[in-house]
């Protein structure tokens, strides 16, 4: 039988998306994400690949049932390296959810611009699933909305997507409240991924309307800066009083703020994902809770 340490991320309880569809999802709420297991500046393979592989079956021998990725991540290598890893996607017998992303195109090293015309969403989708070997995505991702391309085209190819079973539920990537009330009126919303730690709360209100809407809300650079989790930064005394490191309290924090909040940490290294993953064990007291709040 698994017990707590071999897979601590079962500690970080369940979420479900899409409960008011009638196709709902639950997943782990800790997850991982793989954008970290390519080469620098997210372009590229990474430097070794034979760990990159150990992360990714690491994780989900820690009870991660949940991996965020996107076609632009690498591009290509991130979801290759999934179904290398993981296919056919099944940890001890739980299915383990890919979620992807598209609508970025790369133009090198750390440089993303986003495309939405409707027939490249359509590649998107159409390579992420040869890629990963699958027939439908669970969660796919506008990974930005493309100001230069009508937003009806763009949320209609995606509402197309999901009658023809290519998509099973869809999400937005770094929007407001007013472009995810538009995008709500034509498709069914189930998670939100938009910048979000201890040490910045810009997206606060959209938080806040993922909670009133039960949409899954996806904090990306769960971690922050290097600052934010340095032993002797702003979360170091804290932990220190919870017997964990600086970056567990920065994901038990996300984990205690709100039960929409889904952390996908991601990390090449394999200390660090063991680290991450047993942040769902470390229970947050209030007056840590609160003096994290206080932070911004
Ligand atoms: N939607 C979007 O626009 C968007 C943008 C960015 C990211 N994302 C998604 O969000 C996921 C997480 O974001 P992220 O990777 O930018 O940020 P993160 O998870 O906060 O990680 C930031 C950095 O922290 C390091 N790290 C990880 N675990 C650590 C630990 N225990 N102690 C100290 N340092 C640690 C990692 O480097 P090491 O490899 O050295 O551990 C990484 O470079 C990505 O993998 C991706 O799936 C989405």
């Amino acid at each position: 039988m698994n017990t707590p340490a071999d897979q601590p991320v079962l500690a970080s309880g369940t979420f479900t998306l899409g409960s008011s569809t009638n196709d709902p999802l639950t997943i782990r709420r800790l997850g991982f994400g793989a954008m970290r297991i390519t080469g620098p500046g997210i372009w590229g393979e990474p430097a070794d690949r034979t760990r990159a592989i150990q992360v990714l079956q690491r994780a989900r021998d820690l009870g991660v049932d949940f991996i965020d990725t996107a076609d632009s991540y690498g591009p290509n290598v991130s979801e290759d390296l999934i179904r290398a890893a993981l296919y056919p996607y099944s940890g001890n017998g739980n299915p383990l959810i890919i979620a992807t992303k598209g609508g970025l195109t790369r133009q090198g090293p750390d440089a993303w611009a986003a495309v939405g015309r409707p027939e490249y969403l359509r590649q998107c989708v159409q390579m992420s699933l040869r890629r990963l070997g699958i027939d439908r995505i669970d969660l796919w991702q506008l990974h930005r909305i493309d100001g230069k391309v009508p937003e009806a085209e763009q949320f209609g190819v995606i509402a197309q997507m999901i009658n023809e079973g290519l998509i099973r539920h869809v999400g937005l990537s770094e929007v407001g409240v007013a472009e995810l009330e538009r995008a709500r009126a034509v498709l069914p919303i189930v998670s939100v991924q938009n910048l979000y730690h201890a040490g910045n709360r810009q997206s606060e209100e959209v938080l806040q309307y993922c909670e009133q809407h039960s949409i899954g809300f996806i904090p990306w650079f769960p971690l922050g800066n290097r600052e934010l989790v340095a032993p002797d930064g702003p979360l170091g005394a804290i932990a220190q009083r919870h017997s964990c490191t600086p970056a567990q309290v920065a994901l038990a924090w996300l984990l205690q703020r709100s039960p929409v909040i889904l952390p996908i940490p991601g990390t090449g290294s394999l200390s660090h994902l063991e680290e991450n993953c047993s942040a769902a064990l470390v229970h947050l007291d209030p007056a840590a809770m609160a003096e994290i709040d206080q932070l911004v």
